[in-house]
């Protein structure tokens, strides 16, 4: 190559060619580190419901979510995170349903590890899906804001619960202080010292929810009602109060630490992975994703572009697991493209 400059330094010819792009590419997106949720339906058949502000996520009935597990192990995913959506009629002020046991969870649970027991199984560990207010917890006496220990007494026993239907691992993802170390005390006293804690950690008070609290119905606590979730869940603009947090949850014993959301908290998942040697998952919430198909859907952005960009921004940042609603998606364009590799 003729050159005009005597540059000692050319970082471009690490990027001349694709093969020299993949060779020099330092994080990847593989359907091995990625989590897909999962909503399902009180009813064993019927058809699945769509989710307008989630584009191809479904609310999906018993023996669907089992063939829907199925085929996500198929695909080379190994691990879902499964959300309850009850009817008003099962929710109440105290959240009681979390401890029926045969509630709707359980029942998914059971049913999806008989069907496939080598799939990680994830629980939510807090009472949104159970309380007709939708809070994490149940209030306190003059109904002001959400009572911590007597929410963590019931986070307690509903862990169990979930520990004995088969789940691999609780996710605490109701911010009261304490609650991982008594999760802990209270799996290992019931006889369930293998199942683990993925703690959300540093959880922030934030707008990126919103489809979520849609597609089970907890959009109550959204903040029309008495209170929002600014007592329990972290001010988006603290950094020492997330760290906090996350030292905390290690410290009380959980095996992984999650930052939520993911995309706008990059920051908090850099800190996290330098400060702990466990692992560290991200979750690319509802908002997030709903964010990039409405750009998409507008013609503004391209969907599978933005989508791998976000996704690998989280990797960069330091997450080792990705909970997000686009899993099974990459997991079938990576299975595709293997495919055709080895045609
Ligand atoms: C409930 C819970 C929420 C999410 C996961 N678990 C919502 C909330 O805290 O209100 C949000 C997930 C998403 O937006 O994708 N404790």
């Amino acid at each position: 190559m003729e050159t005009a400059y005597d540059f000692p330094q050319r970082p471009r010819r690490l990027r001349r060619t694709a093969a020299i792009r993949a060779l020099a590419r330092e994080t990847r997106l593989h359907p091995e580190q990625l989590v897909q949720p999962l909503f399902v339906l009180d009813r064993r058949g019927g058809e699945p419901e769509s989710i307008e502000s989630m584009p191809g996520q479904l609310r999906l009935p018993l023996n669907r979510l089992v063939a829907e597990c199925g085929e996500l192990h198929a695909l080379g995913l190994r691990a879902v995170a499964i959300f309850p959506v009850l009817s008003a009629e099962k929710k109440d002020a105290a959240g009681c349903g979390a401890l029926d046991p045969e509630t709707l969870v359980l029942r998914a649970v059971r049913a999806v590890k008989q069907a496939h027991p080598d799939l990680c199984v994830i629980t939510d560990i807090a009472l949104d899906p159970y309380t007709e207010h939708g809070h994490d917890g149940v209030l306190t006496e003059d109904g002001a804001d959400v009572d911590n220990d007597r929410t963590v007494s019931i986070l307690c026993d509903m862990a169990v619960l979930n520990a004995a239907a088969g789940a691999d691992f609780v996710a605490p993802s109701d911010m009261m202080d304490g609650r991982v170390g008594a999760i802990r005390n209270a799996l290992d006293a019931a006889g369930f010292a293998g199942t683990g804690i993925l703690a959300y950690s540093a959880k922030f008070n934030s707008a990126f929810y919103g489809p979520f609290r849609e597609a089970v119905g907890s959009a109550a606590a959204a903040g029309t009602t008495l209170l929002g979730k600014h007592t329990y869940q972290l001010d988006p603009a603290n950094r020492r109060a997330a760290r906090r947090e996350l030292d905390l949850d290690a410290a009380e014993g959980a095996d992984i630490l999650m930052v939520k959301p993911a995309g706008p908290y990059l920051d908090l998942i850099r800190e996290a992975r330098d400060r702990t040697d466990l692992p560290l998952a991200a979750y690319q919430v509802s908002g997030e994703y709903a964010q990039i198909h409405a750009a998409a859907r507008l013609g503004w952005l391209d969907l599978r572009r933005a989508r791998d960009e976000s996704l690998l921004a989280i990797r960069r940042a330091g997450a080792d697991i990705i909970l997000t609603y686009f899993a099974k998606e990459i997991a079938r364009e990576q299975q595709a493209a293997c495919a055709s590799a080895g045609a």
